[in-house]
């Protein structure tokens, strides 16, 4: 919708998003009143099922303890996470990162301090799409993402904090095009999406493609790996933390070579965006830092990080390392994250901005 009060430079209709064919039987491009049939839950839980065909297995993407990417990676196949069934990982992964998404949001308004359309690239359920919503609150704003299943958790987010009236979602794949969107986009954030697409490079120029004259590509991908736990926490070999890093460094590799299309590229962010045809303009670390003793909630999601870790790369660590990861799983035990005081949330993520040339 346009902003409130003031004549839009570049009118954004009430829907910025355009149909462009349907999958799983939901609209390509489904605005905020949008409803497949049924009762809601039935509703999420057909759609959730739906989505297995299009894509993916259980696998491990979550923000969290792990690499410099936030996430677990290297469970079954790049093109194979089953991403509707990770819905509620996602959601208490990204919640616990609100505070380091909306210091990055309240920076990205040096470029853009009132944009009209923002654009949230591979949204999943949409807890950044509705951080941006509040950090631009007169702005149009767009989900997109491959999982209706997960746009239409968006949907229903919006629903609940009262901005499902400036939110259209759209179902699209980041690797061919986003012709659904109706109007160029002021802002596109993409946020630990663009590494899911094998031609990350394709991808980028998707994305630059839709910007509008000064508009801003804002990339979130890598930083720093995440630690919860002292390096000597008293249970096992210390150095835990850093062995299971390069073990998710190895299946990230083997994620990204299995994807649809993939290209093997070095990770020069900068490069990339001026490839795309956008002027680099800055690139700034955000810290997230939960010292302990944890809130319940994030100790509870450090929990479940370290259990999808567990799941994917049990195969690589040795017994004594195993044990140890079990203990700190098991919520009987007094040495478990459930339960130890020193545990704690210390990651950094990188944000790139880009910017396309005016007129
Ligand atoms: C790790 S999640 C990140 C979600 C969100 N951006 C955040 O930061 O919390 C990756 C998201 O990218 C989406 N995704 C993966 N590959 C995609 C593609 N080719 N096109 C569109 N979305 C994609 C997934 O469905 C998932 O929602």
């Amino acid at each position: 919708m346009p902003a409130a009060g003031r004549p839009p430079a570049r009118p954004v209709p009430a829907e910025a998003v355009c149909g462009n064919g349907k999958e799983s039987g939901a609209p390509a491009a489904a605005g905020a009143g949008w409803q497949p049939p049924g009762r809601p839950d039935e509703r999420l839980a057909a759609m959730a099922h739906g989505h297995h065909d299009t894509a993916h297995r259980h696998g491990d993407h979550g923000p969290g303890p792990g690499n410099g990417q936030g996430h677990a990676h290297g469970h079954g196949h790049g093109a194979d996470v089953d991403w509707a069934a990770m819905a509620p990982y996602l959601e208490r992964g990204a919640e616990l990162f609100a505070p380091l998404h909306a210091e990055a949001a309240a920076w990205l308004r040096r470029w853009q301090p009132e944009p009209e359309l923002v654009v949230d690239a591979g949204s999943g359920p949409g807890v950044v799409t509705a951080l941006l919503a509040e950090a631009f609150p007169r702005a149009r704003t767009v989900a997109v993402d491959s999982s209706p299943y997960l746009l239409e958790r968006a949907r229903r987010r919006a629903e609940r904090q009262g901005f499902a009236d400036r939110l259209d979602t759209l179902e699209a794949d980041l690797a061919t095009g986003l012709d659904g969107l109706a109007y160029p986009a002021d802002l596109i954030w993409a946020s630990k999406a663009v590494h899911h697409v094998g031609d990350q490079r394709a991808a980028l120029s998707v994305l630059a493609g839709r910007l509008a004259p000064g508009g801003v590509l804002a990339l979130l991908e890598g930083g720093l790996p995440t630690r919860f736990l002292p390096r000597d926490f008293g249970l096992g070999r210390p150095g835990l933390q850093s062995r299971l890093d390069e073990l998710e460094d190895r299946g990230f590799d083997r994620m990204r070579a299995e994807l649809p299309g993939a290209v093997a590229e070095p990770e020069d962010w900068p490069a990339l965006l001026a490839a795309a045809g956008l002027r680099h303009a800055a690139t700034r670390t955000f810290l997230l830092d939960l010292p302990a003793p944890l809130p319940d909630a994030a100790r509870a999601h450090v929990a479940a990080t370290l259990a999808h870790r567990r799941d994917v790369l049990a195969d690589g660590l040795d017994a004594e390392d195993l044990a140890t990861v079990d203990r700190l799983l098991d919520p009987g035990d007094k040495e478990s994250l459930h339960h130890r005081p020193d545990a704690f949330f210390l990651t950094a993520q990188t944000v790139y901005v880009g910017v396309r040339a005016e007129g």
